[in-house]
């Protein structure tokens, strides 16, 4: 059916010289393009990216769990935030896109990337690119200086994505402050996890991202109706046999994550209060805000409604650590308020799908780009000279919610 669309439609792509942002995509814009128009947001690439797909990996990208409810909602949730800003403040700071004004530290001040927003781990990126798949999208992460989280269910092996980035940070980005981790889930072959883990730190991986929200995985109709997992491509390349996820996985069980690896540990899918505080207790060293973007719980809260209580449970324990969060982020203002509620950083998922289905690796590139430049202006608008002041500043006010910002 996609198939049908796609020779169909045929269409010039027009150049937008005069815009830098669309010098460098031109060259790599795809014939097919549905209209002339230009690609200016996330949502633009989403658009092309329905074009371009299957119906069948466009259906596995798009869709969430059951009715869909937390998938709209992580989006919805952001739109109900508003943004109060302070105006007459010298924000020359910010008169380049490369100016250092969006700097930000992560994993206890050990690592500084240009702006805050990480690339999420998403499983087969094949189905987006399919020559060079997380390749396309490892070569954007290093050419960004962003830290992309490989996903266990990668479809190019975590080996050659190591060997990619070492390749690329090397000979062509010296400076690049990119960093890879890997995400993992346990199976219940714990023997078979462990070595996934001793695989991901040999080949020079900085931290191991436990997903927790997936004991099983979530009723995702559309692959049911799909047969997505008969799917071509549907095939992770870390492992070759069926491996069940392991719903046994406890608190105890951190122990053991612990004692197998030296990297730093980051738990993903924490929407609870009481688990933020679980998880600093039992050391981890961040955790990510997320309910793995609708596809796991459905009607489970927004995770940016979810953030201020997480911030507020973990305020006043001795020790702090990294808060993340995913989820519906879409724009640059999306990104400002997250960390505005306490977020260190933010991680995205559908839109590197997106940036890689219409354009692989320039695709990529193209939206976190289009995302830093919208977070740079959305600071400059705000009055925030640097990402601390996204904190003083108290921007947010809480529209149709029970509470305001607690900053
Ligand atoms: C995911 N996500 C995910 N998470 C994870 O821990 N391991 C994985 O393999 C995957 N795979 C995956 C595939 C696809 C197609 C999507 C869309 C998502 C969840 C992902 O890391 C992240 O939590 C969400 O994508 C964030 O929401 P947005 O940015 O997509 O709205
Ligand atoms: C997903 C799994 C792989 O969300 O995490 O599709």
């Amino acid at each position: 059916m996609s198939h049908h669309r796609r020779e169909n439609r045929i269409y010039l792509v027009k150049t937008f010289s005069f815009n830098p942002i669309f010098t460098s995509k031109t060259q790599h814009m795809p014939m097919q393009a549905k209209s002339s128009r230009a690609l200016l947001n996330v949502d633009d690439y989403h658009q092309q990216a329905k074009e371009k797909l299957t119906q069948i990996a466009y259906d596995y990208y798009r869709t969430g769990s059951d009715d869909q409810l937390t998938l709209i909602d992580n989006q919805q949730a952001f739109r109900r935030i508003k943004l109060r800003p302070k105006v007459l403040i010298d924000v020359s700071s910010h008169s380049t896109i490369d100016s250092t004004s969006c700097q930000t530290q992560i994993l206890n001040s050990t690592i500084t990337i240009p702006f805050p927003c990480i690339i999420a781990p998403s499983a087969l990126h094949r189905l987006a690119n399919k020559e060079h798949g997380e390749l396309a999208t490892v070569r954007a992460a290093v050419a960004s200086s962003t830290i992309m989280c490989v996903s266990m269910r990668s479809s190019v092996g975590l080996e050659q994505i190591a060997e990619e980035y070492h390749r690329q940070m090397k000979s062509n980005y010296p400076q690049s402050t990119s960093q890879l981790w890997f995400q993992l889930y346990i199976f219940q072959n714990r023997l078979f996890s462990q070595r996934l883990v001793e695989r991901a730190e040999r080949s020079g991986y900085k931290a191991l991202v436990l997903t927790v929200d997936s004991p099983e995985i979530g009723n995702r109709e559309c692959d049911i109706h799909n047969n997505f997992a008969l799917t071509e491509g549907a095939q992770s390349a870390n492992y070759n046999r069926q491996l069940k996820h392991d719903p046994s996985l406890s608190w105890k069980d951190l122990d053991w994550i612990r004692s197998i690896t030296s990297l730093p540990i980051i738990l993903k899918g924490i929407i609870h209060p009481d688990d933020a505080r679980q998880a600093l207790r039992h050391g981890v060293q961040g955790i990510i805000v997320s309910n793995h973007g609708g596809r796991q719980l459905d009607t489970c809260q927004s995770t940016i409604d979810a953030l201020p209580d997480i911030i507020d449970a973990i305020r006043n324990e001795k020790h702090q650590i990294d808060v993340y969060v995913d989820g519906g982020i879409r724009r640059g203002t999306d990104i400002l308020k997250a960390m505005a509620l306490g977020a260190k950083a933010v991680l995205i998922g559908r839109p590197i799908l997106w940036g890689l289905a219409v354009n692989g690796e320039q695709g990529v590139k193209d939206v976190l780009e289009i995302l830093k430049k919208e977070f740079r202006l959305a600071m400059m608008l705000c009055g925030c000279q640097t990402i601390n002041d996204i904190r003083k500043n108290n921007l947010i006010i809480m529209d149709n919610y029970d509470h305001r910002s607690k900053l």
